[in-house]
């Protein structure tokens, strides 16, 4: 694990292998290590740079609300330091935002972009009202928030055969801070719509979905790939792939980064 200063803040990264840099962005709650099954076959030909976003694993905290402009900057900050020009970005849910601001300000660095479990899309009314009653709940109880909000993340036809990998998962999800947890909820919250990447950028993009994600669904995601050149792949899970088909999510990310 190697560590580099952003702001003052210290964020927690590794880099390992050679070739095209493919750069892996955990989702909210989330670490780096939501990647370490994904990304074992992938070093052999590819630069991997997987990190803690702000707030989150073993990254520090940068002020009340972490934008996914923040995030994107400080991502930008990170590359610049380790001399790589253009990236291939997968994100994981909120790490799908912040691809997606990342490809917004820094287009000519990115080579392509692929979504796992995201959307890019803004929050609606009600989703901006659930993050103003989480971030109430945070505060009065944290854990308590972490805890349920894992539970609703699953397929739960199968949360039994994965219940050890759910286990540790929540128990990195409650390493989490506070002001992490709520910083990236402001930021969730104001982030912008920006579905205009899927139809006018030049990279190459797909997004992946699970057929049975709980908070994002499947069908309204699909939509924002009809009429522009999005490949859409729908896996059988809910909203945590790396997770819940970790195979057949690489099976899948190996396959599209080839062609790219
Ligand atoms: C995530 O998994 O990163 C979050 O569920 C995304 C969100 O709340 O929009």
């Amino acid at each position: 694990m190697k560590h580099f200063q952003y702001k003052n803040s210290s964020i927690r990264y590794t880099d390992t292998g050679k070739g095209t840099c493919v750069v892996f962005l955990h989702g909210f709650l989330e670490n780096l290590h939501l990647w370490d099954e994904i990304i074992q076959d992938f070093s052999h030909k590819h630069r991997i740079i997987t990190l803690d976003l702000l707030g989150h694993g073993k990254s520090d905290c940068i002020g009340y609300i972490h934008t996914m402009e923040d995030q994107a900057d400080m991502l930008h900050a990170l590359l610049s330091h380790l001399k790589i020009r253009k990236v291939i970005l997968v994100g994981h849910s909120m790490g799908g935002y912040v691809s997606l601001a990342f490809a917004e300000l820094y287009a000519d660095n990115v080579k392509g972009l692929v979504l796992v479990n995201s959307t890019s899309r803004a929050d609606s009314d009600e989703r901006k009202e659930n993050r103003n009653r989480a971030i109430e709940m945070v505060k009065k109880n944290k854990n308590l928030f972490i805890r349920m909000a894992i539970q609703n993340l699953f397929d739960t036809e199968i949360l039994d055969t994965i219940s050890d990998k759910v286990e540790q998962f929540t128990q990195q999800a409650l390493e989490t801070p506070t002001q992490g947890v709520i910083a990236a909820s402001e930021g969730m919250k104001e982030r912008n719509d920006r579905e205009v990447l899927l139809h006018f950028s030049p990279y190459p993009k797909c997004i992946i979905v699970g057929k049975k994600d709980p908070i994002l669904s499947a069908k309204a995601v699909e939509e924002e790939t009809f009429e522009n050149e999005t490949q859409f792949i729908s896996l059988p899970c809910g909203h945590v792939a790396p997770i819940e088909c970790p195979e057949l999510l690489k099976e899948n990310l190996k396959s599209i980064i080839k062609q790219w």
